[in-house]
């Protein structure tokens, strides 16, 4: 199972490496966890990926960053294509795929997230897997260092998670596709994490705003054991 906290614009760095501290006596041998915070909190630390990087060593691309950036802080994962870029930022697939080409050509673990607007949805899961399929374009879906993450844009910071059986069903047809893990991500909280998991198909979850509290995050590592 994979837990990931993202924090999206959330913390500071001081708050960042406190969370961090919490999280040294948890074990995790059954589990394995990830945490991306903003940029101004990246750190050295085996758990932290960054939610968002340039597919560039460096250069004349203002408010980003890229892999010299990363290798300061060792960091070998990233988070790519995450719903809020992709509809609040526009950054388009081709823009993605060229993203996960370069940090897969660098080795890194990549957190590569799908999902469909609510009125995709509607139109039942033949839509939904239409549309998730146009945002795996350019995408390597047998890269050994891929982990995916479902999160249907309607559930994400919304309160309102997936059902079991929309879960289940985008999952097994995802499934068809890769073998890649396939995370959850979309309302995940302490109260419905454990049925989500228990969703055939589901290797983890994607966790935003219940994973800011660090001990909610914590017990939900240990339900995830
Ligand atoms: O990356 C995390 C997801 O966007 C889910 O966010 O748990 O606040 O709904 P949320």
């Amino acid at each position: 199972m994979i837990v990931a906290a993202n924090f999206k614009m959330h913390k500071t760095r001081k708050e960042t490496i406190e969370y961090l501290k919490e999280l040294e006596n948890v074990e995790f041998t059954r589990v394995k966890v990830a945490v991306f915070p903003p940029f101004s909190a990246l750190v050295e630390n085996d758990l932290i990926g960054a939610q968002n990087a340039y597919p560039a060593q460096n250069g004349a691309y203002t408010g980003e960053i890229g892999l010299e950036q990363l290798n300061e802080f060792n960091i070998k994962r990233v988070l790519l294509g995450h719903s809020e870029r992709r509809h609040i930022l526009n950054e388009s697939q081709e823009f993605i795929a060229k993203k996960f080409d370069f940090y897969k050509k660098e080795g890194f673990e990549i957190f590569y997230c799908v999902g469909e607007p609510l009125e995709v949805r509607k139109q039942g899961i033949k839509a939904v897997m239409e549309y998730i399929k146009s945002q795996f374009e350019g995408i390597d879906l047998e890269y050994e260092k891929l982990i995916i993450a479902y999160e249907p844009v309607w559930a994400i910071g919304t309160g309102v998670s997936a059902t079991t059986e929309e879960i289940k069903e985008t999952h097994e047809e995802i499934r068809k596709l890769t073998s890649a893990p396939i995370l959850y991500g979309g309302s995940v909280k302490l109260n419905n994490i454990s049925e989500i998991l228990d969703i055939p198909n589901v290797d983890g979850v994607l966790v935003g705003s219940a994973s800011l509290d660090v001990n909610t995050f914590k017990e939900m590592i240990n339900k995830a054991k």
